[in-house]
């Protein structure tokens, strides 16, 4: 993967004392040391900077600041955001991106998907300008990139999972690669619920962007305290309920039992006055059931799809290569999974569903959209192409004016069976 560094070779001295036994296992050891470091080094230093939102200040610059910078350089103006200073004579609305000005000059501040009418329903009860989110857990707490991208841009940005106190996140090792993805345990690392609405919410309301608030817990007191936190948060337009958490009594994820998601959907319609979306695991048993649940019980919108379950093992030290076993698989690996989800749960449900799973550019965008999607989240992708998202909106701009489309809502579930109701 592209953001994988590069390993420095470490001489080992010989130890006399032992045999040539030992000391050949002693090697192996160390390489297998080695290798764990360079893991841990690329889940400290890259990913794990984005997950959490909190750059390290004393830390070499990472493979993803990196990227951001040499995006920042080598892109025009257009694709990463707006310039940090614009010519004289041209003021620049940041909600929009549009230049407002007669000078012929601003043309090259517009941006592709400018003029194009991408609006789409989002859940009941919102509409955003574009259907390109970011994923959460993957566009840390949304701030940290806006310095580098014009997240303006971005339909919305759903934060990193929040929960009702701090927590430290799952022991390492928490990220490793896979053909086509990668596996995560990060255990929802963040900082709190009163603190990020504390930290986060000034900010939030100055990016000029719908900010979703995504909720993790482990009882549905939990999800309710924490939407109840971050009531009134500037920026904050809905509620993303993550239910891939396992319920304390139990021990039963949220989302695989069709009752506890409708009890956890219930209960949080009851606290907040804003849209409620509910965040499908893949990992239950019947997926089609806990929708139509949460549907019932108020939910005004899905995402499909969070992580599919996973494990890689670490054939030399014969043990489960994450810490904690096993993962969340994510990236272009799941999207057919997350697409046939989304295809089967739109024909189930009538709120609006939002797919994730492996969106890297327009064309994985409008798969979801064809199967029932009205908008979707871009997550793993951004890893390795921070402008991933922006993108996204860009390619499906151009092929919203290729087709000769009134709108992107006219392919929103092109692919789907014609509807008996
Ligand atoms: C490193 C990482 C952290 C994630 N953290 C969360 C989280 O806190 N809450 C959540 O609901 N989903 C979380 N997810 C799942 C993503 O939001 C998304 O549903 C999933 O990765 C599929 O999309 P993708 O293939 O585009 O990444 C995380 C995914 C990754 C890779």
């Amino acid at each position: 993967m592209p953001w994988r560094r590069f390993r420095k070779k470490v001489e080992r001295p010989i130890d006399v004392s032992k045999s040539i036994e030992e000391s050949l296992e002693d090697a192996a050891d160390g390489e297998a040391d080695e290798d764990l470091t360079e893991l841990a080094e690329l889940d400290d230093a890259t990913i794990a900077e984005a997950v959490t939102g909190q750059p390290d200040e004393g830390r070499a610059p990472s493979d993803l600041g990196n990227k951001l910078r040499e995006a920042l350089d080598t892109d025009a103006p257009h694709r990463v955001g707006l310039p940090r200073s614009a010519p004289r004579g041209i003021a620049v609305d940041r909600r929009s991106g549009a230049a407002r000005s007669e000078d012929p000059r601003a043309a090259s501040l517009s941006y592709p998907e400018l003029g194009v009418d991408l609006e789409v329903e989002v859940a009941r009860g919102l509409r955003l300008k574009n259907p390109v989110m970011t994923a959460s857990g993957t566009f840390g707490q949304g701030v940290e990139y806006a310095e580098l991208i014009d997240v303006s841009r971005l339909g919305a940005i759903v934060n990193k999972g929040t929960t009702p106190a701090a927590r430290p996140g799952n022991p390492q090792y928490r990220i490793a690669e896979t053909p086509s993805g990668i596996l995560n345990s990060i255990g929802l690392e963040n900082p709190g619920a009163a603190e990020v609405a504390r930290k986060y919410g000034k900010a939030w309301a100055e990016l000029g962007v719908a900010v979703i608030v995504n909720v993790a817990g482990y009882s549905v007191d939990d999800y309710v305290y924490v939407v109840h936190e971050m009531t009134g948060t500037p920026g904050v337009v809905a509620y993303e309920i993550n239910v891939s958490c396992p319920n304390v009594k139990g021990g039963m994820l949220f989302g695989c039992d069709p009752d506890l998601a409708a009890e956890v959907t219930r209960a949080v319609k009851a606290e907040t006055d804003l849209p409620v979306i509910v965040k499908l695991t893949p990992n239950a048993p019947d997926v089609v059931a806990v929708a139509r649940a949460c549907e019932q019980a108020g939910a005004d919108a899905l995402t499909a799809i969070n992580t599919v379950l996973g494990m890689r093992i670490d054939t030399r030290r014969r043990r489960p290569i994450l810490g904690t076993g096993s993962g969340g698989l994510s990236g272009p690996a799941i999207r057919p999974i997350a697409v046939h989800i989304t295809y089967q749960v739109a024909q189930a449900v009538s709120i609006p569903i939002i797919g994730a799973g492996g969106v890297t550019n327009a064309q994985d965008a409008l798969e979801f959209l064809m199967a029932g999607a009205s908008s979707v989240q871009v997550g793993t992708a951004t890893f390795a192409d921070p402008l991933a998202p922006l993108k996204v909106i860009e390619g499906l701009a151009a092929y919203v004016k290729e087709q000769g489309l009134a709108s992107i809502r006219d392919v929103i579930a092109a692919a789907l069976p014609a509807r008996e109701d």
